[in-house]
């Protein structure tokens, strides 16, 4: 099997220019609630229908926010990593996103050849006709007209309501200069500097995909949310100093919560999907035993599908990823992280599993390392530059185009812990032993 072509691994984890400072968060719950509810002991569980399940609200569309007066003017950005937000207004989140943002292009997208090859192979017709694709490329496409204003279109493809909430209630109230983001949210506008919401908007279109998707040649879905909000054109400031981490930990566990609540659903599923579902519930379980204070898997009759253990994780999944938002997250806890992850080298090493197995749960070791690195890394590239260079060789160890080898990965994961060494003395380096 090969592995995800996550943008993410391609790219190497220093691709991104801008500091990677997530948003303050406040404690909160998801506003969203499912359309599609589980059995079982989870309530609000936030699908790829949630965001749009918002059955008497209203959409404006993107052209409500697009006057110059609005968030259609300021600066518009130089490049995709150095944009420019104006000030408290964000006068250019409408520039940013349409000139920068890939959700701005996806309905275009499904007008490509390649969309066209896709559609064809499922027997779908037209990809712009079928909410087998426009459910995640253009959801304006499938929500009731009644609720759409007469500006709204599908090619607005992934608008600025589809994640801030659909407006109709708070479009008019929420210009006001004098009020906070909470009174903002008190109108209706959806929490997104809350990273459990975040996550859970963001998850609902970038983990799950149909196998039959993915069978005609969609690019597989990987979701890490640290990553892929650095990589989405900021139209907005992020605050703190060690929220890419906390913001990885929140998006992980909302990736295996959603990827339990799919399977749970269906009868049959791919070899990818459980490959994938078992390689992040193994890291989760180490990542909990290593920072030692979220909730645990525990009660799993082993770690096989069944609906029992699908329904279990959801649940624990989603407590972890509430409690990650919650918390405080330091460079205490970031390194406690990244040394954690390095002592998986053993695990690697002597692992009897499958190299499809051992594949998944060393992409989503990498991610975590990747994403602890960073945030001391944007700090000071100069001090950490050693390590940068052996997360690359980590990243190059995951690549798809040569076949994975563990001892391989085992070695690199164990250069990147010894390369931490190098980066001097108030940040002691630890040599942890391979187990
Ligand atoms: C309604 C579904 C939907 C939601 C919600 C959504 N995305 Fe996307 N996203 C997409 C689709 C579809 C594409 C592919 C667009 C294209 O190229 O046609 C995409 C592309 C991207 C890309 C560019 C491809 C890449 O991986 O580099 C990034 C980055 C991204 N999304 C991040 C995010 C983040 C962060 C959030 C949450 C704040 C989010 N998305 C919410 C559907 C969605
Ligand atoms: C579950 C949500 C979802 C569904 C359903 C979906 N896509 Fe996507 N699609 C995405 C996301 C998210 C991306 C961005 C992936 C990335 O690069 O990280 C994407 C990327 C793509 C790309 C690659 C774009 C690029 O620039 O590389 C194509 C082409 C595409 N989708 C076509 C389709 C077609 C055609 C359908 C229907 C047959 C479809 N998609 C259904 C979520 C979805
Ligand atoms: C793919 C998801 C996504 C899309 C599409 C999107 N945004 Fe955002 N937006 C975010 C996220 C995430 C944040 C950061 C959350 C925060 O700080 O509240 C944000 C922040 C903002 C902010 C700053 C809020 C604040 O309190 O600082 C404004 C203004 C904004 N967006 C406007 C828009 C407009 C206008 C559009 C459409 C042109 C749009 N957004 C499209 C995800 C999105």
């Amino acid at each position: 099997m090969r592995l995800p072509q996550l943008r993410t691994v391609r790219r190497g984890f220093a691709a991104p220019v801008v500091a990677l400072l997530l948003g303050a968060v406040q404690s909160g719950e998801v506003a969203a609630q499912s359309s599609d509810p589980l059995p079982g002991p989870t309530p609000a569980i936030v699908t790829a229908t949630t965001y749009r399940d918002v059955a008497r609200a209203e959409f404006v569309g993107a052209l409500g926010c697009a006057s110059t007066l609005c968030h259609g003017g300021g600066p518009a950005p130089v490049s995709n990593q150095t944009v420019v937000v104006d000030g408290d207004q964000k006068r250019n989140a409408y520039t940013i996103w349409k000139g920068r943002d890939a959700h701005a292009k996806s309905w275009a997208t499904l007008a490509t050849e390649r969309s066209a090859r896709m559609a064809q192979a499922m027997g779908l017709g037209k990809a712009q006709d079928t909410t087998r694709c426009t459910e995640c490329h253009a959801p304006m496409a499938s929500i009731a007209p009644v609720r759409l204003s007469a500006n709204v279109r599908a090619e607005e493809g992934i608008s600025c309501e589809n994640c801030h909430g659909p407006s109709k209630s708070w479009i008019s109230a929420h210009t006001r200069l004098d009020l906070s983001h909470a009174q903002r949210v008190g109108l209706g506008m959806r929490d997104l500097d809350n990273l459990y919401n975040r996550a859970n908007n963001c998850v609902a279109c970038h983990q799950v995909l149909a196998p039959d998707l993915q069978k005609a040649g969609h690019p597989p879905l990987v979701f890490e949310l640290d990553a892929q909000s650095v990589a989405q054109p900021k139209h907005w400031i992020d605050k703190g100093d060690f929220q890419g981490p906390q913001a990885w930990l929140v998006g992980q566990a909302t990736a295996l919560r959603e990827m339990s609540w799919a399977l749970n659903k269906r009868a049959e599923s791919a070899d990818y999907e459980r490959e994938q579902w078992r390689g992040l519930l193994w890291t989760m379980q180490k990542v909990v035993g290593i920072l030692g204070e979220f909730p645990k898997y525990e009660n799993l009759t082993d770690v096989e599908f069944s609906p029992g253990n699908f329904i279990r994780v959801q649940e624990v999944s989603d407590n972890i990823a509430k409690e990650a938002s919650r918390r405080a997250w330091d460079s205490g806890m970031t390194r406690k992280l990244m040394d954690g992850l390095c002592a998986l080298e053993g695990d690697f090493r002597s692992s009897g599993e499958s190299t499809p197995a051992l594949q998944q749960r060393a992409l989503r070791v990498t991610l975590g390392l990747s994403r602890a690195f960073t945030a001391f890394w944007a700090k000071d590239k100069e001090r950490w530059a050693k390590s940068a260079e052996a997360m690359n060789q980590l990243f190059m160890a995951n690549d798809a185009r040569s076949d994975f080898n563990k001892t391989n990965f085992a070695d690199k994961l164990a250069a990147f812990r010894n390369s931490l060494a190098y980066a001097g003395a108030d940040e002691p380096p630890r040599k942890t032993a391979a187990r």
